[in-house]
């Protein structure tokens, strides 16, 4: 299936974790990708495994000159068709935990990147004829996530986002969704202790984790004409955690 013939999707945090196995299923699908991430030994690697589709850059999602440079490289790959809002950082504290700084930190890596992200892509979407915005938030976005406040500030923000957006986008053939999946596999929650993985495992319906495979497959929906009527919905993947 070559879904994505012809088609060139950004994802931004994209050397690792799920982006990394979501430009993997792209390129299988027959997509271009850039990869933009801070961390770029990774990212050069995934690069050169998946060889001419895909480029990577190094991109910090908080500068604006940044996104210029990533929807540059798109373009320069045939146009810009789609983009995954998926860098992310987690750094769990309660509320009396989390000063001013660490609270900054996560709005400018999770809502301020977002932010930048959505409005760097529309001039080239609309040049490729539309496309689609997936901005990946969390079940910490759908309710109260223990011991992540600032983290969870943002994974809301992220959604609220998605649907002002896809209003403003509506007119313009760029869809807007966000995705909010329940733990997932990665490195993102090595921060756990054995202790609170148990616990957080203890409360999902389906009694396991998620993998990146499968938040791939449902961002892939979402990129692709498979999703055309679909605009402003928040989509969770969470085997029931967020029930
Ligand atoms: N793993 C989970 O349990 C889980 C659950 C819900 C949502 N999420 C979200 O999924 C997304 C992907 O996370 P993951 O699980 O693959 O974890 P991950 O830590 O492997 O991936 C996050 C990526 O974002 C990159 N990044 C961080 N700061 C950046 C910056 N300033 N500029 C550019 N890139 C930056 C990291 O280098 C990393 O490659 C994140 O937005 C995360 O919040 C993860």
């Amino acid at each position: 299936m070559a879904r994505f013939r012809d088609r060139v999707v950004l994802i931004s945090g994209g050397a690792r974790g799920q982006g990394a196995v979501e430009a993997r299923m792209l390129v299988a699908e027959g997509a271009r990708v850039v990869i933009g991430d801070v961390l770029e030994a990774e990212g050069r690697r995934l690069a050169e495994e998946l060889g001419p589709a895909a480029t990577f850059l190094r991109q910090d999602v908080t500068e604006e000159a940044d996104w210029a440079r990533a929807v540059a490289a798109a373009e320069a790959l045939g146009g810009l068709h789609g983009m995954v809002n998926n860098a992310g950082i987690y750094i769990p504290r309660p509320l009396m935990e989390t000063d001013a700084a660490l609270f900054e930190r996560h709005m400018r890596v999770n809502q301020l990147g977002c932010f930048l992200g959505m409005k760097a892509v529309v001039p080239a979407m609309q040049r490729a004829g539309g496309g689609s915005i997936v901005n990946i938030s969390s079940t910490a976005g759908l309710r109260g996530s223990p011991g992540a406040l600032a983290y969870s500030a943002t994974k809301w923000a992220l959604r609220g986002m998605t649907k002002a957006a896809a209003i403003d986008l509506a007119p313009r053939g760029i869809r807007v969704n966000s995705v909010h999946p329940g733990p997932i596999d990665t490195d993102m929650v090595k921060v756990w202790s054995n202790e609170q993985r148990a616990a957080r495992i203890g409360q999902i319906p389906m009694g396991r984790m998620g993998t990146a495979e499968e938040v791939a497959r449902l961002v892939l929906f979402l990129l692709s004409d498979d999703s055309a009527y679909m605009t402003g919905a928040e989509l969770a993947i969470d085997g029931g955690a967020s029930l």
